[in-house]
């Protein structure tokens, strides 16, 4: 295992009726700024909970926060929070308006304009205090230091990961899930898996620990994932899966090991030229990784077969081409297609998608940052 140090700030407070609480958790005498995104939280009565709790609170309102959210769009809330004299901000949404909600608490505090950071030309010191109610789970952005933000006129996405950007809290209240379509959640159960992929299918490091718990959390996602499809208002279920995609990218997993997330990286491209939903885009990347990376990520996707999907051929490499169909089948199963043509997207756009890649220089990329550009080119190409 590799030397870490780790901590967590967030505060999490689950379950039902917990919205109620952010009176107290809210620093007394903070002006808030209450951040939401396109309306889906006045439709299931978050917004009234929020509102409710809030009483003795000053706050201004910023909502359109959207899918993939928009350096054009957070520009107008940071002018709000300066113009306004803004000291707290609570996120109410799924990961778009917390990420969002961090790029606005840290371009906030900046002199210069904030797109500086997601170009790594101005270090960030110090962010407002956020807090956030989660909607949707999916990115795990309620307990960890990322925020990934996309700029419109020049159709790039890109992150930036800060500790002065974790939320002080998080309310995760399950029964706000009920009102997802399912292709959130759909979206949500293969984003958390992704995400424990990233951090798990890479080299054994014998960390016994992280490896346990990763796999634990993907057969908790393999479980739980359909039924929150098939059940839609199972308490049990929705906690399950929500507690699992916060668990999947808390930190918690990823000490102390190696990590790839060439699949996100590739992935945000995708979301960038096409404006695929994010998890759509690790769907079609990752069963195309996993077959290019196979003699690297060897003992990793043997481990993977045997442990998360109790697969025990004789034959190694039959076992491997076996778990790759394995994931490809549960994305499918989930409702998340795994081919770019699946998505109107033809073999031409292999093409554009690489000039993106080489546009930004990707090219060591994954846990050995031995993904070059034609190692690329070929996870997009069997991804067709
Ligand atoms: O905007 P509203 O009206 O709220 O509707 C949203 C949105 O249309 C809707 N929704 C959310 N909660 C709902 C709901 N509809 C009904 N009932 C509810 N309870 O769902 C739609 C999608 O929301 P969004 O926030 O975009 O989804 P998600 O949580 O999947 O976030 C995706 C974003 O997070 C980034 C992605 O790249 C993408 O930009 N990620 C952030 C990460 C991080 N910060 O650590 C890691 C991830 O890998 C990911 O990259
Ligand atoms: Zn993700």
């Amino acid at each position: 295992m590799f030397n870490f140090s780790y901590q967590n700030p967030t505060r999490i407070v689950f379950g039902d009726g917990q919205i109620s609480q952010l009176g107290k958790l809210i620093p007394a005498g903070s002006k808030v700024l209450l951040t939401y995104g396109g309306g889906s939280i006045k439709q299931n009565g978050v917004y009234q909970q929020v509102i409710d709790a809030l009483k003795g609170h000053s706050y201004v309102e910023f909502s359109g926060i959207e899918p993939n959210p928009s350096y054009e769009t957070l520009s107008k809330a940071v002018a709000l929070v300066k113009a306004e004299k803004i000291d707290f901000i609570l996120a109410v949404g799924g990961g778009s308006v917390v990420d969002g909600s961090k790029y606005i608490a840290a371009a906030a505090l900046l002199e210069q304009d904030g797109w500086a950071i997601l170009e790594n030309k101005v270090r960030i010191k110090a962010a407002l205090p956020l807090g956030c109610v989660l909607t949707l789970p999916a990115t795990g952005t309620e307990s960890n230091a990322n925020a990934v933000i996309t700029r419109q006129s020049t159709q790039q996405k890109l992150a930036f990961s800060h500790p002065s950007v974790y939320p002080l809290f998080a309310v995760l209240d399950p029964k706000v899930t009920y009102s997802l379509p399912a292709k959130q959640i759909s979206n949500g159960v293969v984003d958390a898996f992704v995400h424990v992929m990233e951090q798990y299918l890479t080299y054994p490091v014998n960390a016994a620990v992280q490896d346990r718990f990763a796999e634990s959390l993907l057969q908790v996602l393999i479980e739980e994932g359909p039924k929150a499809l098939n059940e839609p208002e199972n308490y049990d279920i929705r906690a399950n899966v929500m507690w699992a995609a916060t668990m999947a990218l808390n930190g918690l997993i990823g000490v102390g090991v190696p990590q790839d997330w060439a699949t996100h990286g590739l992935g945000h491209q995708l979301t960038a030229l096409y404006g695929l939903d994010h998890a759509q885009t690790l769907a079609i990347v990752l069963p195309a990784l996993m077959q290019q990376q196979r003699a690297t990520k060897r003992e990793k996707l043997l481990q993977y077969a045997s442990r998360v999907w109790g697969l025990q051929q004789q034959d190694p490499e039959r076992q491997i081409d076996e778990v790759i169909s394995h994931t490809r089948a549960f994305f499918e199963q989930m409702g998340v297609p795994t081919r770019l043509t699946a998505y109107g997207l033809p073999a031409s756009s292999v093409d554009e998608l690489m000039t993106k890649v080489m546009d930004q220089g990707m090219d060591k990329l994954g846990e050995h940052g031995d993904i070059d550009y034609s190692a690329s080119r070929a996870i997009f190409t069997a991804a067709v």
